[in-house]
């Protein structure tokens, strides 16, 4: 069974149930605390927690989708059976019940029948995991039972780690679940283990049914949910390969083409190398996915992430001699085999962002060799400096150091690492996590302003590239093609602050987006905004100054902003320009 008859015979499956088909969202999901999007249900998460109306919005509690995912935690990871950036996930969907919704006796006989009669699995080989309970959420038996009165025999119990799914965030809906592992056989790994071995990969978790009854508020505790939700998850990539009897998705039609296209164009003596090849096919298919989501390579963010993988395909195909001229045909294999399903992936787009990478790359590395020349060894900390500073893969690192016989000491390199990546994690976690200061709040009411003054005095064109505001200052990105005067950056400064002080109101209205966009408000992310949002109107008795949809918060009167001061106008990128600022 190839990938696309397995896609419509789910999705035709619960079609045929009464499940309507949901297209997959982006992956860059409407919570903004989350990076990217790694399950199905993250869509449907305000029906879910019954914020929304799931009918008035789909006709039907029934869903069921071809999520497109991406995970970052595993980078290094790739290349083993098991570990994938981009990957696709199956879901089925109840959410909330009148007469027509299911919850667990549903979820779990659509999930064998699928399995068992459409697909032709043995049920002898399913072994069922149940949540064994703790303090606040007894263990399911009743799951369990159901399970045996469908004839299913092996049963093993585990608790929040490994059957408690979601929240995704640090807040929403999530709840016990029940997974299907599938037992590949004793060649596979021990004689005698089960599911979540820590020792090897006979069994194969091949889906997830969660019974969505909680939802984990800000303060960490686990509310009872108005109404009891059915949401499930498959991992595309894994069921084809079980289905077809392979060992990994790398070896399914998924990347079959892709690495078969690989090895045209690479030296023939290194095609033993299985994990450079699974690389490239893996970063050339989620970077691709990322740039089909209009993320561009940068040094923050998703840029960073997609940055990280372009900049890896390039060492790789170092590696095994891989002609990377052959770029277009690598991607064409990758939309033949998507496009049906994604059209917003670009061969020509995503060819030309993948160029000026490698340019961009090259230079960095020119540049970081000419660093290296100079050195007469390399301590861990400066092997971390070129690592960051140049981007260079510790294994070029190493290559290069080797030739002028300098060893590197990589696990000092790793601890190096590991420290930064601490810290950066905190830092995401600032940024991410949902602690909004009351400084972070003015800084956002005068982003605002300013954006307006910047359009005021150097025109309608500039457009918002970015925005990143902390407890301390605000950060603003902007296309703009010149490198502001003097003049200009003090026209802006006495424009915000004449404003501050002639005082105005922020008045936050929310709206169908078409009604929002009607009416002028600035929006520069059309494609990541909801059907309704919030209009931010800035305005005194006599003139509005301003009005965005954004997605806040904001003060509601200019009481006490402050004074706003520019600390650093420079560039950005091409065409782009920064400004750090302040209030005071
Ligand atoms: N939401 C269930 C899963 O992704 O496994």
């Amino acid at each position: 069974m190839d990938s696309k008859e397995l896609r419509s015979l789910f999705l035709n499956y619960f079609q045929e149930k009464g499940h309507k088909i949901v297209a997959s969202s982006s992956l860059i999901p409407d919570d903004d605390t989350v990076l990217f999007t790694t399950a199905g249900m993250q869509q449907f998460a305000p029906y879910l927690s019954s914020q929304k109306n799931v009918l008035e919005k789909f006709q039907t509690r029934h869903l069921c989708s071809c999520q497109k995912c991406f995970r970052t935690d595993d980078i290094e990871e790739i290349g083993d059976d098991t570990h994938q950036t981009f990957f696709e996930m199956l879901g089925n969907w109840s959410i909330g019940q009148d007469q027509s919704g299911y919850f667990k006796e549903g979820a779990i006989e659509y999930a064998l029948d699928f399995l068992v009669n459409k697909l032709g699995l043995a049920k002898d080989k399913f072994h069922i995991t149940i949540f064994k309970g703790n303090s606040f959420i007894p263990k399911d038996e009743e799951a369990k039972k159901i399970w045996e009165r469908h004839g299913i025999t092996y049963f093993h119990e585990f608790g929040e780690a490994d059957n408690f799914w979601g929240p995704v965030s640090n807040v929403g809906p999530c709840g016990p679940c029940s997974e299907i592992h599938y037992d590949r056989g004793e060649e596979y790994g021990c004689k005698d283990c089960g599911p979540n071995c820590d020792y090897c990969k006979r069994f194969v978790e091949i889906w997830n049914l969660v019974f969505m009854e909680y939802f984990k508020n800000e303060k960490g505790e686990y509310e009872k949910l108005k109404q009891t939700n059915i949401d499930t998850g498959i991992g595309f990539e894994r069921l084809l390969a079980i289905l077809n009897k392979e060992n990994s998705a790398y070896e399914t039609d998924l990347f079959s083409d892709l690495i078969k296209e690989i090895e045209k164009h690479a030296a023939l003596k290194y095609k033993d190398d299985k994990i450079a090849y699974r690389i490239i096919a893996d970063h050339l298919r989620g970077s691709s996915f990322l740039i089909g989501e209009n993320i561009l390579p940068s040094n923050t963010e998703r840029g960073y992430i997609l940055r990280r993988l372009l900049r890896r395909i390039i060492r790789y195909a170092r590696i095994i001699d891989l002609d990377l001229n052959s770029i277009d045909r690598l991607i064409k294999v990758i939309i033949l085999k998507y496009h049906h399903i994604y059209p917003e992936l670009n061969q020509e787009n995503i060819v030309n962002i993948f160029n000026i990478e490698k340019q961009k790359f090259a230079r960095t590395l020119e540049k970081g060799l000419k660093e290296i020349e100079k050195l007469t060894e390399i301590t861990p900390r400066q092997a971390f400096f070129l690592y960051q500073t140049f981007g260079f893969p510790i294994e070029m690192i190493k290559e290069e150091a080797n030739k002028k016989g300098i060893e590197i000491d990589e696990k000092g390199f790793k601890e190096e690492l590991k420290k930064h990546q601490e810290i950066s994690r905190k830092g995401a976690e600032k940024k991410f996590g949902k602690n909004a200061s009351e400084k972070e709040i003015k800084l956002h009411t005068a982003t605002h302003l300013m954006h307006q003054a910047l359009r005021d005095v150097l025109g309608e064109s500039v457009q918002q590239m970015g925005s990143s505001i902390n407890n301390e200052r605000l950060r603003f990105d902007f296309s703009y093609t010149k490198k502001l005067s003097q003049e200009q950056i003090k026209e802006i400064e006495d424009i915000v602050n004449q404003r501050i002080k002639s005082g105005f109101k922020v008045i936050k209205e929310e709206m169908p987006l078409e009604k929002a966009l009607a009416t002028g408000a600035l929006a520069f992310f059309k494609e990541k905004y909801k059907e309704v949002v919030n209009v931010y109107t800035i305005k005194n008795n006599n003139e509005i100054y301003s009005k965005e949809i954004c997605a806040g918060p904001h003060i509601k009167s200019s009481e006490n902003l402050g004074t706003f001061k520019i600390l650093k106008e420079s560039s950005s990128g091409a065409n782009t320009r920064r400004i750090r600022a302040v209030i005071n």
